[in-house]
């Protein structure tokens, strides 16, 4: 998402991620990204669960001192099996939709009752399906939506806890495609204009008030507008205390940016700074905190390895095909996002670089990688790792030019589990009807 100069190092990249050369291999963890590709084939996404863990007890430690809980952002990445790795160390979760929930259910069903559901316009029957679930909280997004919860509550005897999803008018620095939080987007409910709604819910016995959320935007590398922004739903926590209302929860969204460049990047340091400013924000306000990161649990520990096709000249440019493309990772495409690209087999130091664009088979001159990016030379036949494609890289992939998904693998230490098959001619076909 951030403009920074086309280079990718032939050195190992920084330990904030698991993939680590070793005897000039990349490998992740314990396991080399060529037997992987001998053994799944390529394109291939490539998870450590090692790292993921690892990340969400950075939460985990960083708001020891404060009762919370955190609800990952299923949207990130939303294998079953990465939830119920999470889910088994007492994640709760974020959901956005009907199929979210399911995915909760069937990957660790003990984690509904620590979910909480977002999202600007919910159907009936998801509302339905998370009141029989007892999740934890309805973040509600508008007027109707309270309305259609409330009579949905009522028409199946469930009590419905929510919280208003306030938009604080804050700016956070990001792309626009993922910024939330002014007033100018179609998220949350004018701030000003929470503490009315609060009190009309009071009239209606199938609703709860029970919480306030907040969600600013993602790939947010400053932590001040975090502060800032829980600094305004403490002046109306506060407020809607004095109204009388038993506000339990204060729900503080996802968004917290990761580095995607070769940088050196410390994680451990990035999620003690953003706790510090939600504290801060929250002084005086000592409700049960709700955070909901996606995008920091799981994008670095993911990578998708791809092989090389074609390297073909256009005039003065250098283009490197590969068998992964803008279906399988639309990050560049859509956001124009960085993301690193290393070779599996590790050039020497006096290799030769080249300048090329990394792209895929996809018929759309939008279907790039990388654009005039350093690499070393490559052939038909290398394998390339695009990193830090654990999150929004598999869930937002699209069956595009007729394309089967990838595979997708889970590395725990020295154990390789296949968490999802490449996709079949017959999966692609299925749903149809002539
Ligand atoms: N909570 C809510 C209400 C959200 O809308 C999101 C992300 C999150 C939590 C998690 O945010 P995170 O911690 O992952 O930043 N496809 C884009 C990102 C879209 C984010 C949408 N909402 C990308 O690839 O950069």
């Amino acid at each position: 998402m951030r403009k920074k100069p086309a280079a990718t190092p032939a050195t190992a990249p920084a330990a904030s991620r698991p993939f680590v050369y070793r005897n000039r291999t990349l490998y992740c963890d314990n396991i080399s990204l060529s037997s992987l590709a001998d053994d799944y084939g390529t394109p291939l996404y490539i998870y450590s669960g090692r790292q993921i863990l690892e990340r969400f007890q950075l939460f985990q430690h960083a708001f020891q001192d404060r009762p919370h809980t955190v609800c990952y952002a299923v949207k990130a990445n939303s294998s079953l099996a990465i939830l119920r790795l999470l889910g088994k160390q007492g994640a709760g979760f974020d959901i956005v939709s009907g199929g979210e929930l399911e995915r909760v259910r069937r990957a660790h069903k003990p984690a509904l009752t620590r979910v909480v559901f977002s999202g600007v316009g919910k159907q009936a029957w998801e509302i339905d399906a998370a009141l029989k679930a007892d999740i934890l909280q309805f973040n509600v997004e508008s007027e109707q939506e309270l309305d259609l919860l409330a009579a949905r509550a009522q028409a199946l005897g469930i009590r419905a806890r929510f919280a208003l999803r306030v938009n604080p008018d804050v700016f956070a620095e990001t792309h626009p495609y993922i910024s939330t939080g002014l007033s100018e987007h179609k998220f949350g409910i004018d701030i000003k204009a929470a503490r009315v709604i609060y009190r009309r819910a009071m009239r209606s016995k199938w609703l709860e008030p029970y919480g306030v959320s907040v969600h600013i935007g993602s790939q947010i590398r400053k932590v001040d507008p975090f502060a800032a922004a829980l600094a305004r739903v403490e002046a109306l926590v506060s407020q809607l205390r004095r109204d009388g209302h038993d506000i339990r929860t204060v729900d503080a969204g996802g968004g917290l940016g990761i580095d995607y460049s070769d940088a050196p990047f410390d994680a451990a340091h990035q999620v003690e700074r953003y706790a510090a400013a939600l504290i801060k924000g929250l002084a005086s306000e000592k409700a049960h905190l709700l955070l909901e990161p996606g995008r920091f649990i799981v994008a670095q520990a993911g990578a998708l390895l791809a092989s090389v096709l074609v390297v073909k000249k256009n005039g003065s440019k250098t283009f490197v095909i590969t068998d992964a493309a803008m279906n399988d990772l639309i990050r560049p495409a859509l956001y124009h996002a960085h993301h690193e690209i290393l070779p599996v087999r590790q050039p020497s130091g006096k290799a030769k670089l080249i300048t090329a664009d990394i792209v895929g088979p996809v018929c759309e001159s939008g279907d790039f990688f990388a654009r005039d990016r350093a690499i070393s030379a490559l052939k038909p036949g290398d394998l390339v790792a695009l990193l830090d494609a654990g999150a929004y890289g598999m869930t937002q992939s699209s069956n595009y030019n007729s394309r089967m998904r990838p595979a997708e693998v889970l590395i725990d230490d020295a154990k390789v589990t296949l968490i999802r098959r490449r996709e079949t001619m017959r999966d692609l076909l299925a749903p149809e009807i002539i």
